[in-house]
């Protein structure tokens, strides 16, 4: 067993078990193969979840230019941003494979585990798009606080129900693991504090916008929008 899952198990309260050991049927576990973490379900047929960082640069996902454009503007800077919500770190990946450098912030500790594992990983496929990742295991408000960005990126729920950033069966993975959060006040005035240019944040297409609050501009898509709460002009970074 490789050292780094005696740690993790302990970090996280978990039971170290044999691979033979039966679970009860549907229990969420975490599984440890060949050095990749994934999060499954005992007993189902469904592959568990993992965060492939190396996959998610070589196959970018459908969809991304209107993420990309939400968070740069289309104007081809090099900024540093605080992906607070960074859940399986697929957007992280995204502005990652532009360039951008990327600061993820996530505060459930399981899915944390999943994204540091799979940043180990990168490490040794892609060492330069490595260093321009990292990762926080934090609450992304109290995160916020202490750190500043040229843009914040918020995506802060899995949706309930509708089209969502993730797959059916991810999604309702997570929603099990997760909750729903309740603290977007808390969460978006954190974010307009801690972002130097911009606040995007992701929304489904007919959600309304976080905290109730009104974005400046609200770049949609087929099924999500992103609500851009412009705080300087990206121009002034060209300049
Ligand atoms: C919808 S997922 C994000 C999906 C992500 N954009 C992606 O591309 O994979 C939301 C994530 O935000 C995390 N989250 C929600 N509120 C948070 C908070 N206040 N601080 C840190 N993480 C938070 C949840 O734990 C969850 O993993």
């Amino acid at each position: 067993m490789p050292p780094s899952c005696a740690a993790l198990a302990e970090r996280l309260g978990l039971t170290i078990l044999p691979e033979d050991q039966s679970l009860e049927a549907g229990s969420l576990c975490l599984y440890w193969k060949e050095d990749v973490l994934s999060l499954g379900r005992a007993g189902s047929r469904e592959y568990p979840v993992a965060v492939d960082f190396v996959r998610a640069l070589q196959q970018r996902r459908q969809g991304p230019e209107l993420l990309i454009k939400a968070v740069t503007g289309n104007l081809s800077v090099k900024l540093a941003v605080i992906d607070a919500t960074a859940g399986l770190g697929r957007d992280s990946a995204i502005l990652l494979g532009r360039g951008l450098a990327v600061t993820m912030v996530e505060q459930n500790p399981v899915v944390a585990a999943l994204l540091e594992n799979a940043i180990d990983r990168l490490k040794l496929q892609d060492a330069e798009a490595a260093g321009r990742l990292s990762l926080n295991s934090a609450d992304a408000a109290d995160y916020l606080a202490q750190h500043r960005a040229d843009v914040v990126y918020l995506d802060p729920m899995f949706a309930a129900s509708g089209k969502s950033a993730l797959a059916k069966k991810d999604m309702q993975l997570f929603q099990h693991l997760l909750g729903h959060g309740d603290e977007d006040s808390r969460l978006l005035d954190a974010a307009l504090a801690s972002a130097e240019y911009r606040v995007v944040v992701k929304r489904a297409l007919k959600a309304p916008p976080l905290a109730g609050r009104e974005p400046g501009v609200a770049i949609k898509g087929k099924a999500v929008r992103f609500d851009v709460y412009p705080l300087k002009s990206l121009k002034q970074l060209n300049a």
